[in-house]
């Protein structure tokens, strides 16, 4: 499997558009960050099994000029010509097709190949090596790729333009200048009449080619058609690959409607491109409510314009937001058999404390998992009450271990953004505006840094968060409709797979989500370097997959399963994006797409975790009072 991507680095070392910009620097200029040109070298898919091209040409009766190397430019009529050569032909109809399908290529419409087979499977056309290595150098860096896996293709159907992308490609092993290539159909668009160009690009395909039906290379002309906004909310967020100048959007209610995955290794730009899309969706609405669960405290950096700020020192969450299977995670410490009993008291007992408060007497009946606020000074004390009534032969160690921890919980600083007795007021309206932003006033998004949680509760807070606004959705649903986005960062921790970790209330919830939230309007977007690890099925249950580059085997496996047909041309170019490069399929674009992500302003950038160790070791001075100010934070265990 390794070995597939081994040296698969094209595109890496080459500068960006050297070949292009040299030809064309009106359009080069108006785009700040260029996407990576394919280099005239093609992937290693795209060579011919080296040992083959011998023992073939030798093995078959007499195939003389098969043997020539592929790279060669045969002496095949330049591609240009097959326009002109069309036109000069049959007339009249003739010259009105071909040159309305002049037009519609931006100045040239360039043959590649012939369908050979269409199949429900998979459909393959044949390309013509010669009339491929000649477009190489062409300036439309749409056209100069044309043929490379990942690439688009576009055949002729009526009056409907059909566009195809190249999956796989191997050698004709009866005839070594013709590659055959596997596609998978996209969709198909109508042919301006008197344009020639392409417009109204839908997916799907209504009518298939017959086997001979031509094969030409799309032009960036074509793609700026397919890619055109068709009138639905988008935002912008980098330049199609390989184009220079065409915009990649993202269609925010088709991503947000069926929720979105942002996939990456470490370092390949994540974090970054999590901000620049959520940065645009602000702009777009700045009446949005959006959630963002930051575990490493990066986020409140890139949002302090436009974003509501809460980390453990003014979070204020109330522990009695809690329902019981959460309780459990905080207050059980026990294993196996005593963890249920002690469960069971705590039910028992949390009722009582729950019942206690004057808004649970307006309330039939009362659940265990409602959130009434109650004292925890109560709930110790009842736990004591029921000790006493039992007889002297009842083990009393399950009441002692839930009073202990509870008054541990209380009395720990660490745990005071959520046990302080100041907590205790009806204070869940306040809670849910401040989080959900309703109302916005214009931060539509709340940031919340849980970098300073203690560990062993961040799971449960993060289960709460979650928990809220799938409950507050539910609840909600008579009211006019406020969809709420929650995003979650290293995904992975909280919706693990069995393999890494059993049942949790965080998992349970955001897996809820995955499934259901799209009913009652509420988004996931998980962001992880891990998609291999997380729980089984959350990753199909995305419509919306955006992939940066992956470099584990692994996970590119899990990846390639949750992609749908269309984008898996583009799959084996995963392992060899480039940093900030991305590969976006599903329901928020309109074809599979790869796109190089815009540069994000300094200031909207989240904190780059990684310390500059040759800057930083640079630096000195001030020693003595910093390590007394970290040793009493430590001791007082408060920021
Ligand atoms: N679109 C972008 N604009 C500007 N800088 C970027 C962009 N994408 C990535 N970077 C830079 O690349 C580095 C790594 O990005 P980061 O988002 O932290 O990656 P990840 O979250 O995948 O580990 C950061 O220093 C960041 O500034
Ligand atoms: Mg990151």
């Amino acid at each position: 499997m390794t070995d597939n991507y081994a040296g698969r680095t094209f595109g890496q070392g080459q500068p960006f558009g050297t070949r292009e910009t040299a030809t064309d620097s009106s359009t080069a200029a108006a785009t700040p960050y260029q996407p990576p040109i394919r280099p005239a070298a093609p992937p290693p898919s795209y060579q011919p099994p080296q040992p083959a091209a011998e023992p073939v040409a030798t093995a078959q009766p007499a195939p003389a000029p098969a043997a020539a190397p592929l790279a060669a430019p045969a002496p095949q009529p330049a591609p240009q010509s097959f326009a002109s050569a069309a036109r000069t032909q049959a007339e009249p109809v003739g010259v009105q097709q071909a040159q309305r399908s002049h037009q519609a290529a931006g100045g040239g419409l360039h043959k590649i190949g012939t369908v050979v087979e269409i199949a429900g499977s998979g459909s393959q056309v044949s390309l013509d090596a010669a009339l491929i290595n000649a477009l190489v150098e062409h300036h439309d860096p749409s056209i100069a790729m044309a043929g490379q896996v990942g690439s688009q293709i576009k055949i002729r159907v009526g009056n409907v333009w059909l566009l195809a992308n190249i999956r796989t490609q191997r050698l004709d092993l009866t005839d070594t200048k013709t590659i055959i290539a596997q596609v998978d159909f996209l969709g198909e668009g109508d042919e301006e009449r008197l344009t020639g160009k392409i417009y109204n690009f839908r997916r799907g395909v209504t009518r298939y080619p017959v086997p001979g039906s031509e094969v030409f290379a799309v032009s960036s002309t074509d793609l700026k058609q397919v890619y055109a906004a068709d009138g639905r909310a988008s935002v912008n967020i980098g330049t199609v690959f390989p184009t220079r100048d065409i915009r990649g959007s993202l269609y925010v209610d088709a991503m947000l409607g069926k929720h979105f995955a942002l996939l990456g290794s470490t370092g390949t730009g994540k974090s970054t491109s999590a901000a620049l899309i959520l940065h645009k969706i602000c702009d777009m609405a700045p009446e949005g409510h959006i959630v963002m669960i930051d575990p490493h405290g990066e986020y409140s950096a890139a949002f302090k314009g436009n974003g509501a700020l809460y980390d453990v020192n003014n979070l204020a969450m109330p522990y009695w937001l809690m329902n019981f299977a959460e309780h459990c995670e905080v207050f059980v410490t026990s294993s196996g058999d005593e963890r249920q009993a002690d469960c069971d008291i705590l039910a028992k007992c949390l009722l009582q404390a729950r019942s206690k408060n004057r808004l649970a007497e307006s309330i039939g009946k009362l659940t265990v998992d409602a959130p009434i606020p109650y004292l925890l000074s109560d709930l110790t004390t009842i736990i004591q009450n029921e000790m006493g009534k039992l007889d002297k032969a009842t083990n009393t160690a399950p009441f002692m271990r839930l009073k202990g921890k509870i008054e541990e919980l209380k009395a720990d600083p660490r745990y005071s953004f959520m046990f302080s007795g100041m907590l205790v007021g009806d204070t869940m309206s306040d809670f849910l505006g401040k989080i959900f932003r309703l109302p916005s006033n214009g931060k539509p998004i709340s940031i919340i840094d849980v970098s300073g949680v203690p560990s062993d509760i961040t799971s449960t807070v993060v289960a709460v968060l979650s928990r809220l606004v799938f409950d507050y959705a539910i609840w909600s649903r008579n009211e006019p409709q406020r969809p709420i986005l929650l995003v979650c960062e290293e995904a992975h921790r909280y919706i693990p797979s069995d393999r890494v970790a059993g049942d949790s209330a965080v998992r349970t919830i955001l897996e809820r989500i995955a499934k259901e939230g799209r009913k009652y309007g509420v988004s996931l977007g998980l962001i992880t370097q891990r998609p291999s690890d997380l729980a089984e099925g959350v990753l199909s249950q995305c419509g919306t997959i955006i992939s940066m580059r992956l470099n584990n085997d692994r996970d590119q496996a899990y990846v390639r399963a949750a992609m749908p047909e269309g984008a898996r041309g583009f799959l084996d170019s995963i392992p060899a994006l480039r940093n900030r490069e991305c590969i976006i399929c599903g329901e928020g674009v309109s074809i599979p797409i790869r796109v190089a992500l815009d540069t994000l302003e300094e200031e909207k950038r989240p904190a780059s975790e990684d310390p500059l160790f040759s800057v930083l070791w640079q630096e000195t001075g001030g020693e003595e009072e910093l390590l007394e100010r970290v040793v009493r934070r430590w001791r007082a265990q408060g920021r």
